[in-house]
């Protein structure tokens, strides 16, 4: 059967609030979708890979007429996908030629906090650089690199800081899943702009304390694109990179599609459905089957009633792979019984936002964990209803989700995720569980409420090291 609901508390989605800016069909010229290159490797052994990842800025020509100024990782927006392999070793050299100090944050990736994860404690000040080694030990999924600097995250995302990593691994590898990188295989990086004056994009003008808005969908870094479509079957692995906005997905025709993923690994089974909703920060993959196309028709991906890409259809090979029944075994280690359920709150908007009634602070420990033990979390949004719907997300490791207000949770949240939609007055239930050290943020991935302090700190404690010190900052 077909899953053909959004899910989600409808009230609390963002066109019901007063700020909400409708997205907009671009006027202008369809575009090839950018698909963003490849990040080579500086040198690269059996068992290493060496990378430099340089926070620059540049101008890219998105409208006719003048260049937008933009940021980008190695390129003028967004940036290359970076390609981790379970098992390997990765140096990664950070360069920072912007203007103002930034951090590399791996969001996803389990990797010891606070300095290779790249939180607010880890800064590159312009014209300095910082070299990081960590270790590839994760299931394959679609990670992502963003700024996160106190508190202007926000901002440098809006300017463009924020690029694609894929985890590959055997397992993922060995089944018959499209992963030609971008002919079958493509990220898709949803953000949405307000062009002003001379097509700048001017974030301060635009600044909602609940998350800044534009009416133009920018996908991959291109207004109004089209991609060619040369194959019948292609895997789109979507990216909520967008400050707040959330897309309900579907396609022309009502043309159903499988979920294979969610954002930290497959999903145990395949999910057929024509809607999808997707939040801040989260990620969902999904394979089309364009089987039922002939060359010269158009299928539209949508959010809501606006085009977002045009696929033109082109001629392609009968692909009768099916898409495995199993795909994955989520891990589902047991609860220790000595940890009772840790609770967080998600507080407040605008400029009231909290977490536990507290507005984040860089050098306070909100809480202690240890390193492989497992816990249950409770995570509550006390705005009522209406409210806001806030996307709660967790570094340095992976969760499940085990109950949304007692009941099961959606079909499509069965793998392991690190962002989970919170509806108001809904209790999230995640299991939690480090497998590396360090001090590591969590928080609500609306940015602009993150900024605002609806985020706290975790120090998980390594009992082989029980009184390793973190040095936390204070401000940038
Ligand atoms: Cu996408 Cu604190 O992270
Ligand atoms: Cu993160
Ligand atoms: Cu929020």
């Amino acid at each position: 059967q077909i899953i053909d609901q959004y899910f989600y508390d409808e009230p609390a989605y963002d066109y019901h609030d007063g700020g909400y800016v409708p997205l907009e069909e671009p006027a202008t010229p369809q575009q090839p979708l950018n698909i963003p290159e490849i990040l080579q490797p500086d040198q690269e052994t059996a068992t290493d890979m060496y990378y430099t990842i340089t926070a620059q800025t540049g101008a890219v020509q998105l409208l006719p007429g003048t260049k937008t100024k933009t940021w980008g990782y190695n390129a003028p927006l967004l940036g290359k996908t970076v390609i981790f392999k379970k098992g390997k070793t990765i140096h990664m050299h950070l360069v920072n030629h912007l203007p103002e100090v930034t951090t590399f944050h791996w969001h996803g990736l389990a990797i010891p906090g606070p300095i290779e994860d790249g939180g607010c404690h880890a800064p590159v000040y312009p014209g300095e650089s910082r070299d990081i080694t960590f270790k590839i030990n994760q299931p394959a999924a679609m990670v992502w690199l963003h700024a996160h600097p106190c508190p202007s995250t926000a901002e440098q995302v809006w300017h463009g800081l924020a690029a694609a990593a894929i985890v590959q691994d055997d397992h993922e590898a060995a089944l018959p899943l499209p992963r030609n990188y971008g002919v079958d295989d493509i990220p898709v990086i949803l953000q949405d702009r307000r062009f002003h004056e001379d097509n700048q994009w001017d974030y301060r003008a635009d600044y909602d304390p609940d998350g800044v808005m534009g009416p133009t969908p920018m996908i991959n870094g291109t207004i109004n694109p089209y991609f060619d479509v040369t194959t019948q079957k292609v895997r789109l692995r979507f990216l909520d990179g967008a400050n707040r906005r959330e897309w309900r997905l579907h396609f022309s025709d009502d043309l159903p599609f499988t979920q294979i993923a969610g954002d930290l690994s497959l999903l145990p089974r395949p999910v057929k459905m024509n809607k999808l909703m997707i939040t801040a920060a989260e990620r969902q993959e999904i394979v089309v089957d364009f089987g039922n196309y002939q060359p010269g028709d158009e299928v539209i991906l949508y959010s809501d009633d606006t085009p977002l890409i045009h696929f033109r259809i082109h001629q392609f090979t009968p692909d009768n792979t099916k898409i495995p029944d199993q795909l994955f075994t989520t891990p589902d280690p047991a609860v220790d019984p000595g940890l009772g359920i840790h609770y967080v709150t998600l507080d407040g908007c605008d400029e009231s936002v909290a977490m536990n009634g507290k507005k984040f602070k860089m050098d306070r420990i909100d809480y202690e964990m240890p390193m492989n033990k497992v816990q249950i979390w409770d995570i509550e949004n006390t705005n009522d209803r209406p409210g806001m719907i806030h996307p709660y997300h967790m570094h340095g490791c992976a969760f499940t989700v085990i109950s949304r207000n007692g009941h099961d949770p959606l079909p499509n949240e069965t793998g392991l995720k690190d962002t989970v939609v919170v509806n108001p007055q809904e209790h999230v239930r995640i299991k939690v569980w480090f497998n590396v050290p360090g001090v590591f943020m969590y928080h609500c991935h609306i940015i602009e409420h993150e900024d605002g302090g609806m985020m706290a700190q975790i120090k998980v404690i390594d009992p082989k090291n029980p009184d390793k010190q973190y040095h936390l900052m204070n401000h940038m």
